[in-house]
């Protein structure tokens, strides 16, 4: 790689904050290197020299590389043993604790098109059944790609985001989501007000307090270490003691923050607010 090509790669980063807000500053440099890399190479750009003059005149060619940088994919479910921990052990010790303090707060953290918070809703509502409406249940779900977002908002879920799902899980499909035609379901009108779309950028202030449980799965890997640990540290003042987070199966605790926590499952990367 030549130094010109150093010069425009820090280009191309920072017309992207310019332009749209986004600051991959505590990013792994290598990670963001091959998906502009991959970006130009489709673009048919040999150099970012000239990747870079392409973003300058090219909304499109933004929004695809907006969309390379950010890394959205995700469905239903993902991850079939974290989710049985969390239906069989953390909701349950969560509405244990419920008992007197209801209001049950949850965030998806870089939560891309909702199908992750949609989960945790769906295995809350399961649990608690008819006392759902009691439990003043609310999921706050985070991220900063604003088409994530926008799909997450309209509710509306290729059948493909559900392939993974346990077979005892599948029947949450008809019951939570109706059949829109065209391989397509559409989540039922009871629920999305459950689920707040937020756009926000985890790197800035802390948005929430008083959470019970904070999901952040696949997201801190692709963070530079101090990063991470900055986020970790927001995610511990956000819980409350005996909160929970879950993590993504290759994230681990930051050395910042490993005594604030304990380890709840090891092998589902869930940890407890000490
Ligand atoms: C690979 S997806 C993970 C989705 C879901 N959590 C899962 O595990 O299936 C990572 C998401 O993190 C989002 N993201 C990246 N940087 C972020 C930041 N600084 N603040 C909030 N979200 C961010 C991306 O836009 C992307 O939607």
């Amino acid at each position: 790689m030549s130094h010109g090509d150093n010069v425009y790669f820090t280009r191309i980063l920072l017309k992207v904050r310019d332009e749209r807000g986004l600051d991959f500053s505590g990013y792994r440099e290598a990670i963001l290197r091959r998906r502009v890399m991959m970006r130009a190479r489709l673009a048919k750009k040999g150099t970012f020299e000239s990747y870079f003059s392409l973003l300058i005149s090219s909304h499109d060619e933004m929004d695809r590389l907006i969309d390379a940088l950010t890394i959205n994919v995700t469905e239903f479910f993902r991850d079939q043993r974290v989710f049985d921990a969390i239906e069989e052990r953390v909701i349950p010790a969560i509405v244990q604790k419920k008992k007197t303090a209801k209001g049950i707060r949850a965030w998806s953290c870089g939560c891309s098109s909702g199908e992750e918070a949609y989960s945790v809703l769906m295995l809350i509502a399961e649990y608690l059944g008819p006392k759902f409406s009691h439990y003043g249940v609310k999921i706050y779900a985070t991220d900063i790609d604003k088409a994530s977002l926008a799909k997450a908002r309209s509710g509306i879920y290729e059948t493909l985001q559900f392939k993974n799902m346990a077979n005892r899980r599948k029947l949450l499909i008809d019951k939570y989501f109706y059949d829109t035609g065209n391989r397509k379901f559409r989540i039922r009108e009871e629920w999305p007000s459950f689920v707040d779309f937020i756009y926000h950028d985890v790197s800035a202030e802390l948005p929430f307090e008083n959470l019970d449980m904070i999901t952040c799965r696949n997201m801190l890997i692709y963070f530079d270490r101090a990063l991470q640990e900055d986020v970790m540290k927001k995610f511990h003042s956000a819980l409350n003691p005996g909160g929970f987070l879950v993590l993504g199966n290759v994230e681990s605790l930051g050395v910042g923050v490993r005594d604030k926590f304990e380890e709840f499952d090891r092998a589902s990367r869930i940890y407890v607010k000490k």
